[in-house]
Order: C-alpha cells, then structure tokens, then sequence
C-alpha cells in the first residue's frame, strides 16, 4: 500500500526515554492522581497552564531537554474529545512521545496520533518531519490508519495526477494488495455494456471514462457492495462552475476514494464477506460533445432521465452504478458521494448526512460513530418528494424543478436505482476538512468509514 503516506513514520518502539505527554482535565490537574512533582505544577502556574481544552505546556528538563507535555482536556466533555490531543502529533517539536497513562483506548489514541500528524508530502522537496509516538499500533488501529492516510491522499492529489486513468491505477494497486479481482469498462465499451448515463458524463473528456469493479471475498459470505462516486474534477459541465465553486473540484472523488479506504480495511482485516467495490471514474469535462442542458439520457436501469443541470453529474454516475450493484441483490449496499452542496448547507462540512431505510444498520452506524469522532447525521428518505423530479418528457427528472431540499432529492433520484438490495444506505459527504481540527490538517477527508467499518466489524464478530 506504501505507494501513499506510509503511517510508520509516526511511531516508535516502545522506550523508557521517551517524553511523557501527560493528558489532563482541569478538574484532574487540581488533584493529586496525576503523579506530578511540585516544580513542573509551579512551572504549570508559572506559564498559565489551566487545562483549558487544547492548552499546550512543555516542561523544561535537564540540559535542555523537554521534561514532560501538559495537555489540557478542559472539562473532559465535548464533541471530539476522543481525538483532541490529536494536534499534539503535529505541534509538537521532532522526538519520542508516550502517553502518561493509559487511558484505556490505546488504539484510537494512536489513531488519533496518526491522523493529526498526517500531511501530505507528495509535492514536496522536504518532507514534513513528524513526532514519533513511541507506541506501535496493533494490526487493527494500523490497517485503519492506513485506509485513511488512502483515502486522504488520493483526494489530496490534483485532478493532473488523478484523472480516471490513475484512479484506475490506484484501484488496481489496491485489488492487487488484496488478490482481489478487477473488471474495468470504459470508453466506447461503456455503451455496449450499457452504462450509458457513465458514458455521458464522462465522455467529453481526453481521459476515458470508466466503471471500476472489484470482487473479494468467499462466494458464500454475505454479500457487501460499496459504491462510490469518482468523479475526478467536476467543472459543472456546459452548466460551468463559477471559478469559487469550481476551485476544490478535484476532491470530487471523494465519495470513491472514502469507498476505496473502507475496502482497504475490510480486506486487510479478511472481515466474513464477499465485497463488490464499484467505482465511477470520469471528469465531468466540456467539450463539443459534452451532453447538455436538455438531454434525456437512457439508463442501465431503463429509465429515461432529462437532464436538467448537467452539473448534478454525480447522480447520473451512481445511478448506473447502483443499478449494476443492485442486479446480485446485495444484503447490504452503501454509496459514497461528494453529491450536493445542499448537504453543506444543511450540516456544514463536517457532519456529513447519509439516507436510509434500514433502521437497525441507521441505528448501528450512531452507535458507534460517537465514541471513535467520526460522526454522521440522518436524515431521510422522504417519499413525497419523489415529486419533485417529475419530467415532462422522460421517466424521471435528475433534478428537483424548486430548489428545496437539494440533499434530499439527490437521495430520492439515487432510490430509484435500487430494488433488490436488502439494504441500502446512501453518504453525501464533503470529502474535505476546510478549517483545521486538531485530528485533521485542511485537505482530503475520510469521513464515515471508520464507522462503517467499526459496524462491518462488530457485525462479523457475532
Ligand atoms: N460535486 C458537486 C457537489 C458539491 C459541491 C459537493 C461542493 C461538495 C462541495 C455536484 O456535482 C454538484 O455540482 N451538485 C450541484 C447540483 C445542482 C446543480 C442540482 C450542487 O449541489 O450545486
Ligand atoms: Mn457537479
Ligand atoms: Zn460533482
């Protein structure tokens, strides 16, 4: 997998000389259990070290040498507590670190660790030198880090790196990690297999467009079909995005990079099922044959859909897509999509909302999602807007004629693909961290698939 940012350069061996990071809650810090000496307290009061949320305090040791970390955990409560020390990975000066204590969640702990240190170097003549906790993560915490470093750097890469040929290569790079199987359609070919919503939206690009399909697993196990939007830059189309709207549009293939991470786990760690990894990769590009404002395009599915904005492109690709995934009647089918801009403006870029019908996986995903900071929102699949994407001319509209509940509709228009699956569950996220968190430097996102595989996980082990 070590073609990406390779997780190792933020952990050491276990050592008795590395630098105590001592986590500590206000309440903690005025107590005694925390063990520490009446010299590092006075230098504590001394700098102004409270134990405010996110405070930072480096206790000078002999010879120059840092004594110990103060970190301030506020009340211990709030949303993201779980990750908040995270930003230590990246502030901190270059040397060994271990935890005062163990607090009992060693592996988030290091995951956190990792994903707050994380930066991407590709472009880069010097790399980033990172602090080193000195704590390996267990097979586990790692393969999770390891998805999400994927995950991050494909959506980091420019769309001049990342076109649908080289996200072909990086879907290869990881079938073949994994001895999975790979069928790949593209250009012309997409018509005769009949993905010709696919087709249209990716046609007018020089890369070709293409469907990405991964088979792993035992034939018997059940049967988990992740889908994912890769659309690797979105100029809008012939309905062009202004330059601000257009200007993040490499990470719209955050929806199958995030898919592509979940796989990585879920095969790293043999989870009891027989996965389907499908992926759209094209460029919503503009040229003399680029479908139009106007057009009704066929569907693998049958239905005929006008098109009302050829910026809503990601809808058209999924549907496609979620209608071939539906054909092995999946019991579980998830897609990932960077899909409306709606969603952003009903939940802000960091809680993305996902749409089901299948109240027990709703109920799992909010379980867990809470404890390990990589939270999601539901919200639903209302039917009566199916009216909304009415056409006059075709089966179906890909748009809702109003403007209301854009998010919403998006979801609905994707329902109509889906059939036979037992279960399916639909992400709209953003794929992206605007404004640094202390998990997260700006730049590509995983979202939702930690979850996703904390739910996969659990559900194997019963
Ligand atoms: N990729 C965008 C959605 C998007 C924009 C996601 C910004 C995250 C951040 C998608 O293809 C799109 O352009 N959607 C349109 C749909 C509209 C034309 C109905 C949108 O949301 O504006
Ligand atoms: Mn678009
Ligand atoms: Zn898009």
């Amino acid at each position: 997998m070590h073609l990406y940012t390779n997780p190792k350069s933020h952990f050491a061996a276990r050592s008795k000389t590395a630098t105590p990071i001592y986590l500590l809650t206000k309440h903690e810090l005025k107590g005694k259990q925390h063990g520490l000496g009446k010299t590092v307290l006075a230098w504590a009061q001394t700098t102004g070290f409270a134990g405010e949320s996110g405070q930072v305090c480096l206790v000078p040791g002999d010879h120059g040498k840092i004594e110990c970390v103060l970190f301030g955990l506020g009340s211990g409560s709030g949303d993201g507590k779980a990750m908040a020390h995270a930003k230590l990975a990246r502030t901190l000066p270059k040397a060994k670190y271990s935890f005062s204590e163990d607090r009992g969640n060693a592996g988030l702990d290091q995951i956190a660790w990792a994903l707050g240190g994380y930066s991407f170097d590709r472009y880069r003549a010097r790399k980033h030198k990172t602090p080193q906790l000195a704590s390996k993560p267990d097979a586990d915490a790692h393969r999770i880090i390891e998805g999400v470093f994927f995950t991050r750097d494909l959506i980091n890469t420019p769309a001049s790196d990342m076109g649908p040929d080289k996200l072909e290569t990086a879907f290869r790079m990881l079938a073949r990690n994994h001895q999975a199987k790979v069928k790949v359609i593209k250009g012309d070919a997409l018509i005769k297999q009949n993905f010709p919503m696919v087709h249209a939206v990716g046609r007018a690009s020089v890369t070709a467009p293409r469907v990405l399909d991964l088979k792993w697993g035992k034939a018997n196990h059940p049967k988990v079909t992740l889908v994912g939007k890769g659309v690797t830059f979105d100029t809008g189309g012939l309905n062009i995005k202004p330059g601000s709207s257009m200007a993040l549009m490499k990470k719209d293939m955050g929806g199958a990079a995030n898919v592509m991470g979940l796989a990585h786990m879920i095969m790293d760690a043999k989870l009891p099922v027989r996965l389907r990894l499908i992926v759209g990769a094209v460029e919503n590009s503009i040229a003399g044959n680029a479908f139009r404002p106007g057009d009704v395009l066929a569907s693998r599915k049958g239905l005929s859909v006008e098109i009302g904005n050829t910026d809503a492109e990601g809808r058209l690709v999924l549907g496609d897509l979620l209608a071939l995934g539906d054909e092995e009647k999946p019991q579980l089918m998830i897609d990932m999509a960077t899909l409306t801009g709606a969603a952003r403006v009903a939940l802000g870029p960091d809680l993305p909302p996902f749409y089901t019908d299948d109240d027990q996986f709703a109920a799992e995903l909010v379980d867990q999602a809470q404890s390990i900071n990589d939270p999601l929102w539901r919200m639903p699949l209302w039917a009566p807007y199916q009216s909304m994407l009415a056409s006059k001319i075709a089966d179906v509209n890909h748009i809702s004629s109003c403007g209301f509940a854009g998010s919403v509709t998006a979801a609905l228009f994707l329902s109509r693909f889906v059939e036979k699956a037992e279960s399916w569950t639909h992400f709209d996220i953003f794929g992206w961290t605007p404004s640094e968190k202390p998990w997260a430097p700006v730049g590509g996102e995983a979202q939702c698939i930690r979850t996703l595989y904390a739910v996969l996980k659990n559900r194997a082990s019963r």
